[in-house]
């Protein structure tokens, strides 16, 4: 008997199969029993007719619970109104383990217990679809840059300075050598990576002792950062905007069933087609004064803020040329304006807030010692960085996508810890 994936069902219309899987859902109404098959590749209903199979058969399909594990053989036919559009006229039954009191049935359950529970809930229609669109913007991300020429390098986790502030380190003892940090970004390192081969990305775990608790932040999350040598603020944006524009309709083409399962409003994803509308800093405080909400210059934007200024627009927005003082030591200044960073946020729609910050980098040794000591940053350990200023410098930008917050804005969800198999966050670091 030959063993199919649900994912192949049209091959083998007519035949008679055999398929290996899990007990997703079961009805019975006497005579009939629907077994619904899931096999990570799909959905299927399977009719064992109580006059077709054995006694023993009906008796085992009758008595297995929801997530046992089981082989079940049949005949394909094609049912429009099945989903998946296939169903399986069951002829045999093997069960391979029996379960019951599986933990997570169809009714509610909060979501504590679904978190404690996540090694099992994974297995849940909605999030196999989360996990499948996850997969499939991490191929779309590498397939980008790999399409235009960039090189994968992968930076260090464990690193002896801070990149994104010095209030979100975790630390931990490195052996005799004092203490070691869990990566921020792997920007810095990228930058060296783009010196030495033109246009690098970087694409892996990050981290951030973050202390606040809210639905757009974890503490250990994917971000992908590429970094182009000979390429300014303007450089950047009109890749960020390429990348958005890409990895969205990749999805679109490819997970329309994943995304009709997470019931998601397609109609504002597909607007997501560069160019993307570009403001800087300044036209964003006019747009919240607007709305008659004051901020002052100088002062970042918060989360809601934000949400009210990408209300504007129809797909995600550039914001660019923030106040120095609020970002990074390793953003150059814009030489129109000393007081502003070139500096880009992308906002998504919807509320999701920020997906990228990126920037052009400070290229001019003193400049940058200057920016080190402002931020109050042990210079030794940025000595092997400022030889990338020493030794043949050159313009150069890149930014970092947030793998979670994209996932999350893509899928439609409340919370960036559904966007992540395992998540973790400042009271969670379990299952
Ligand atoms: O804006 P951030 O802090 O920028 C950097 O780390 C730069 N070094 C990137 C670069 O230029 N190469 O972070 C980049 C993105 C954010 O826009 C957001 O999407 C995501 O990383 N991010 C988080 N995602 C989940 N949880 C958190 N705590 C996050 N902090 C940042
Ligand atoms: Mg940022």
């Amino acid at each position: 008997m030959q063993k199919v994936l649900i994912c192949d069902l049209k091959k083998y219309i007519g035949q008679e199969i055999t398929l290996r899987g899990w007990l997703f859902n079961k009805r019975s109404s006497g005579k009939v029993i629907f077994v619904i098959l899931r096999d990570g590749t799909g959905y299927l209903q399977c009719v064992y007719f109580k006059g077709n199979v054995s006694g023993e058969t009906f008796d085992a399909a009758d008595k297995i619970g929801q997530e046992s594990s089981i082989e079940v053989t049949g005949k394909v036919k094609e049912e429009p109104r099945a989903e998946g559009g296939y169903e399986l006229d069951a002829t045999d039954l093997k069960v391979i383990q029996n379960t019951h009191d599986y933990p997570i049935t169809p009714k509610e359950h909060g979501i504590e217990f679904l978190l404690d529970n996540r090694h099992l809930w994974l297995r849940s229609k909605k999030q196999v679809a989360i996990l499948k669109i996850r997969h499939r913007i991490v191929k779309a991300i590498r397939d980008f840059f790999d399409d235009k020429g960039f090189t994968l390098m992968d930076p260090p986790i464990l690193t002896p300075n801070a990149v994104e502030g010095t209030s979100t380190l975790f630390e931990t003892k490195y052996f005799d050598l004092g203490s070691a940090y869990l990566t921020q970004s792997g920007q810095l390192y990228a930058e060296a990576g783009a010196m030495a081969l033109g246009k690098v990305y970087t694409f892996g775990p990050t981290f951030r002792a973050e202390k606040s608790k809210t639905r757009r932040h974890l503490t250990e999350f994917w971000m992908v950062e590429p970094e182009v040598a000979f390429a300014d603020l303007n450089d950047d944006m009109d890749l960020a905007e390429e990348f958005l524009e890409y990895i969205v309709q990749t999805v679109l083409k490819n997970n329309i069933d994943e995304l009709k399962t997470l019931e998601r409003d397609i109609s504002k994803l597909k607007n997501v087609k560069k160019p993307l509308p570009r403001i800087t800093y300044d036209e964003a405080i006019e747009i919240l004064k607007k709305k008659n909400i004051e901020l002052e210059w100088g002062k970042d934007i918060s989360g809601a803020d934000e949400t009210i200024i990408s209300n504007q627009f129809d797909r995600p927005v550039i914001v660019h040329r923030y106040p120095a003082e609020i970002k990074a030591f390793y953003m150059k200044r814009d030489p129109e304006n000393p007081k502003v960073a070139l500096a880009m946020d992308v906002l998504a729609p919807e509320g999701y807030g920020e997906i990228i910050g990126g920037s052009q980098r400070e290229d001019d040794l003193d400049e940058l010692l200057k920016r080190i000591k402002e931020h109050n940053l042990p210079q030794e350990a940025f000595d092997w960085y400022l030889d990338l200023r020493r030794y043949g410098s050159v313009p150069h930008s890149g930014f970092g996508l947030g793998l979670e917050r994209t996932v999350s804005w893509i899928c439609g969800l409340d919370h960036l810890r559904e966007a992540i198999p395992f998540p973790r966050m400042i009271y969670r670091n379990t299952p």
